[in-house]
């Protein structure tokens, strides 16, 4: 039998990105090989060649690509080396190594801004050690925020940090090295646009989506889409983010992280290279789902419409305090018998506190009304200690 699409996609990394990448895939038939550390990850079962190795070692990126015609990550920690290696040799890699480069070090992605004029708040590039001796009045406010340049996820190696702490020398332990120091920006608003660009140079965004972060643990706590910001400021947002991606040339999925001050400026605050958590609810409220729309940039296919066919709300499914190891789920009867509501779980064997676990999205046509909804249901969905 003939399939239409023989295009074979290598993915480094077999996390929850990756297991939504395939499913949006699903119907086509497309063939996915992965390549991740452990067998006991979200993708495992959907590869059709699965390859067991670190995602930085150079011998086991290039085997990925000797079986795979596109190859693409969905995490950023990953041998960039190798991949740009890759394509001097003709591999296609979706995002470049060029921009992953660029990104994977949060200094040359803040300097990446000031250099094409993209808005985002004043920073410094240091070695950790020397924090205390900068001069901390060039930051307004009280707060600094603190970022490792590489090794940073999921708000891990980013701390807000008062200036009497910097000035002591007070900068932990995990900053070794160099970092980030940039203005912390008070109260903001947390705004995303996810942006589609494909090798022939078309764009496409989807629309807005607002973020609300648990501030215990700097993770997504819920996102709702559409935005509720003025429709001047979405336009403001949306110019920035497509100008952020044509700037960096970029073909592939990226979320551009925005914030709001209250002045009502508009900074950009990072950009991922691949679909993101604030994009999961594009695969129930979309046309097309961030998921289908970075496989149509890799399949060589026309880029899908972005626009939203409800309001959504989507709500991370994070493991409970206390709880590692095996575990089972409360609360599983109550989402199943929520109309609109719809769960991904994302098939990780352990749990422990703060980890991923899965998400839901619930979508009614009255966005309080589907925020009152998650909240009750987020109450109620607790891992337990199996
Ligand atoms: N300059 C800032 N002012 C105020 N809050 C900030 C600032 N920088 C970061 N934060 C807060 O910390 C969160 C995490 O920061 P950032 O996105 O830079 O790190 P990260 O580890 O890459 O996060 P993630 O992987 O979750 O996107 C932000 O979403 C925001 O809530
Ligand atoms: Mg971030």
């Amino acid at each position: 039998m003939t399939q239409p699409f023989s295009t074979k996609i290598g993915i480094i990394g077999g996390g929850q990105l990756g297991k939504m990448l395939i499913e949006s895939a699903k119907p086509w038939n497309v063939e996915f090989n992965i390549l991740e550390a452990s067998k006991d990850c979200p993708c495992f079962e959907y590869a059709s060649t699965f390859i067991e190795g670190s995602l930085m070692d150079a011998e086991k990126i290039k085997e990925l690509a000797s079986i795979s015609d596109v190859i693409t990550y969905e995490i950023e920690h990953v041998g960039v080396e190798t991949l740009k290696f890759l394509e001097s040799n003709g591999t296609v890699v979706i995002p470049s190594g060029a921009i992953l480069e660029v990104i994977q070090d949060k200094g040359l992605q803040k300097q990446f801004y000031l250099d094409n004029n993209l808005a985002t708040s004043p920073f410094v590039i240091i070695d950790s050690s020397e924090a205390s001796t900068i001069g901390l009045d060039r930051f307004p406010g009280n707060r600094v925020v603190v970022k490792s340049c590489t090794g940073g996820y999921d708000g891990k190696g980013v701390s807000i940090m008062s200036k009497s702490d910097i000035a002591e020398g007070n900068v932990p332990a995990v900053f070794n090295g160099q970092v980030v120091l940039e203005n912390y920006v008070p109260d903001v608003t947390e705004l995303s646009v996810i942006v589609a660009r494909n090798a022939a140079g078309d764009i496409r965004s989807f629309p807005i989506v607002e973020m609300v972060f648990d501030p215990e643990i700097n993770l997504v706590d819920y996102l709702f889409a559409p935005s509720t910001v003025a429709n001047d400021i979405k336009d403001d947002a949306n110019t920035l983010s497509i100008k952020a991606i044509e700037a960096l040339k970029g073909v592939g999925i990226f979320a551009v992280e925005l914030f709001l001050t209250q002045e009502g400026e508009i900074l950009i605050n990072e950009i991922a290279p691949r679909p993101h958590n604030s994009g999961h609810h594009t695969i129930e409220a979309n046309y097309t789902s961030q998921y289908e729309q970075l496989m149509r940039i890799m399949l060589n296919m026309p880029l899908g419409e972005t626009d939203l066919i409800t309001p959504a709300v989507m709500t991370n499914i994070i493991g409970s305090e206390n709880v590692t190891g095996a575990y089972t789920l409360d609360g599983l009867q109550d989402l199943m018998a929520t109309k609109g509501a719809y769960l991904h779980w994302y098939n990780k064997s352990v749990t422990k506190p703060g980890r991923k676990m899965g998400h839901f999205t619930v979508l009614d046509s009255d966005l309080d009304a589907a925020v009152k909804k998650s909240h009750d249901l987020k109450k109620k969905l607790k891992t337990q200690p199996r």
